[in-house]
């Protein structure tokens, strides 16, 4: 017979280890172990619970999710009553604030705050009682919320049990939200399933809460962070606090931040905001709060919020206007941009007229129409979409969007390749909108960088007529120039000058701005290094391609089609014949790799721009690096070279100038 007390002890051991992971990666964010051996050491514990029932405990890790929905939710009225913060929108109402606590406080050293991201999820309040956690509710009126226990415990974030030398007592106050990628996939999984789709990461973390039955809540993937607590916990500020809380075994931001005075917490709020859409979760501003706990005190409340803190909200990134109409843009690869033309309205900091509609397919999953109210999203420096339809607020007029049988700029058919979302004009650069796109990619800076040839001249370009195919930019008079409706002399000699001195390139730069689908910066360089010549590559067979690491089949297949091409090869020959060319790139078959292994960092003017010694170091064998390490074989620098030389002299690294340079380069 197996010993019971040996199996006690091993499920006592798991259970503790789980616990100690749980810490490590919820936690610290710094997981030990990778997931595999985690999922076995779990594995074990629920074979054994299975084989063992009768040592099942509540506080085990398998125990998140109860066997049996509840029918109802409990009241739950809360010991101290959870208040909600006052909000600011402009750095006027800092220093407002700041002054204000300054006068109460009587005070004219530095004050500390802590600032924190303002979690855009619910607020839960959860009570631990001897390290276990035994009830946890929503926020409600702020007096009374509801008992959610038994979804609270399925969260992984959230510790079922404490470290030892936790409190007998403990209540957290804290946010549970969604994090994005669990949103995304949640709202996937809801159109499959033909459900309503969430309208953000917020409304899906309620609706989560608000299961009766656990198990649904479990699919869900929430996740909680702590910011405070109904008790010191013989603190002397809020930041103290919440390193106790952490070292309890609760989850705590690493964003949170100590600051000084106005100043820094606009520092730290302008650093946060430019954070936040980079965060795998959503944020909606930061919450100042001042950090001693005696000043808290002194400070007091006003109504139901603290006087102590506030919230700096970020501006919306999510508002309601009306859709207008709907135009159709045409792109570089004539693909066919629904885009809708909206009443002007604030979102993400700036006035929005226009949002995409991505696609047709995306049009119908939203069902949107024309006259609709529509909520439009601007995130970051992300292009503004239009999010969903108010469908409660339809007009009678509102029109469903057809979309155009014939391109919109040049009337020939569009297609819908199979598989393929996109509907497109095929006629290529015959299509003036196409032409127009790729000439902007052409001298865009990544490509042949035409300094001056912005957007507006090209489009002025080639709708007067003086663009027909790319090689006209290098045909282009100061006399045509002139013409242009707001040219200056300047400009316009300045333009010839950027044109002329374009034509010395690389081939993958050249390649890039050809603009062939699939292939970006990396591609064309990888294009570039491999064949050497473009002649290579108007020859080079799909199978060829393929053999190419990093060139996937489709983008071979585009490779190919493009570079077979006879207009294509014409148009490339007399881009050539205009004058673009691009140092010869050695043939490193024949050439052994004399520098494999070395590192070097170019800093200042030398004969050659720097990307074509770049380029030939590499085919030698070299690394090229931007920053200056210990492991940097020598620093190469020419005129005026940057920090890099005292970084370089500092680590005792090699400086190599001009004559060695060459040297290396021959050998
Ligand atoms: S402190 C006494 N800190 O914002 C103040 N709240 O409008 C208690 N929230 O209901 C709140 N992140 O749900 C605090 N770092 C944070 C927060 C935060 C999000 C929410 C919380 C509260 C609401 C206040």
């Amino acid at each position: 017979m197996v010993d019971k007390n040996k199996i006690t002890q091993k499920i006592s051991a798991l259970r503790k280890e789980i616990q100690e992971h749980d810490f490590q990666y919820y936690v610290l964010d710094d997981p030990t172990i990778p997931d595999s051996e985690y999922d076995k050491l779990y594995r074990e514990l629920v074979d054994l619970e299975k084989a063992h029932p009768e040592l099942i405990t509540a506080d085990s890790p398998t125990q998140r999710v109860a066997p049996k929905p509840v029918t109802a939710f409990a009241e739950h009225t809360h010991s101290k009553p959870m208040l909600s913060l006052n909000n600011a929108f402009s750095e006027e109402e800092i220093a407002q604030f700041e002054k204000r606590i300054r006068q109460t406080l009587d005070n004219t050293d530095e004050l500390v705050y802590t600032c924190e991201p303002k979690f855009d999820g619910l607020a839960v309040s959860i009570i631990y009682e001897n390290g276990l956690f035994i009830k946890g509710s929503t926020r409600g009126d702020g007096v009374i919320g509801e008992d959610i226990t038994h979804n609270l415990k399925t969260i992984a974030s959230i510790p079922l049990k404490l470290r030892e030398k936790a409190p007998k007592n403990l209540e957290i106050r804290g946010e549970v939200y969604m994090p994005i990628k669990g949103f995304e996939a949640l709202n996937k999984a809801s159109v499959t399933n033909n459900e309503k789709p969430f309208a953000n990461p917020r409304n899906a973390a309620a609706g989560s809460l608000r299961q009766l039955d656990p198990s649904i809540t479990a699919k869900r993937h929430l996740a909680f962070y702590a910011y405070g607590c109904t008790s010191e916990l013989d603190c002397e500020t809020h930041s103290e606090m919440m390193e106790k809380l952490k070292s309890f075994g609760i989850r705590v931001c690493p964003l949170n931040q100590l600051v000084k005075n106005a100043e820094g917490i606009l520092k730290c709020y302008k650093a946060m905001l430019a954070k936040r859409d980079k965060l795998p979760y959503q944020i909606d501003g930061m919450v100042i709060k001042v950090n001693n706990f005696s000043y808290q005190k002194q400070l007091g409340f006003v109504a139901k919020a603290p006087k102590f803190a506030l919230a700096y909200k970020f501006p919306a990134e999510e508002a309601m206007t009306e859709l207008e109409s709907v135009d159709f843009q045409v792109g570089r690869t004539g693909v066919l941009t629904p885009v809708a033309r909206l009443k002007p309205v604030f979102v993400g900091g700036v006035t929005v007229s226009n949002a995409t509609l991505h696609n047709i397919d995306e049009i119908n999953r939203k069902d949107v129409h024309i006259h609709d109210w529509v909520i439009v999203r601007r995130a970051g420096d992300v292009i503004p979409e239009v999010v969903a339809p108010v469908l409660a607020k339809r007009p009678k007029n509102a029109q469903k969007i057809v979309f155009p049988t014939a391109c919109p700029v040049c009337g020939s058919d569009i297609t819908q390749a199979e598989n393929e979302v996109a509907m497109r004009c095929m006629t290529g650069l015959y299509c003036k909108a196409q032409l127009i796109e790729a000439i902007r990619h052409y001298v865009s800076r990544k490509a042949m960088n035409i300094d001056g040839l912005g957007e507006k001249w090209v489009a002025q370009l080639v709708e007067s007529g003086l663009i027909k195919h790319i090689d006209d930019i290098y045909h282009l008079t100061l006399e045509q120039l002139l013409k242009l409706e707001r040219m200056a002399d300047k400009s316009a000699k300045n333009l010839l000058e950027a044109i002329e001195h374009s034509k010395k390139t690389t081939l993958g730069k050249f390649i890039y701005a050809l603009g062939v689908r699939e292939i970006g910066e990396v591609g064309a360089n990888t294009l570039a290094k491999h064949f050497k010549t473009m002649d290579n590559i108007f020859i080079a067979t799909e199978e060829q391609l393929i053999a190419i690491p990093d060139i996937g089949p489709v983008a071979a297949n585009h490779v190919m089609r493009f570079f077979h091409d006879k207009h294509n090869q014409q148009i490339i020959h007399k881009l050539i014949e205009a004058g673009i060319h691009w140092p010869k790139i050695p043939d490193t078959i024949t050439h052994a790799q004399p520098l494999l292994g070395k590192t070097y960092v170019i800093t200042g003017t030398l004969n050659q721009p720097r990307e074509d010694i770049k380029a030939q170091l590499e085919t030698l064998g070299a690394k090229v690096s931007s920053s200056v390490s210990a492991k940097t074989t020598a620093v190469i620098a020419g005129d005026e070279p940057g920090s890099k030389i005292q970084k370089a002299e500092k680590l005792g690294v090699s400086i190599f100038g001009q004559e060695e340079l060459d040297k290396l380069l021959l050998s």
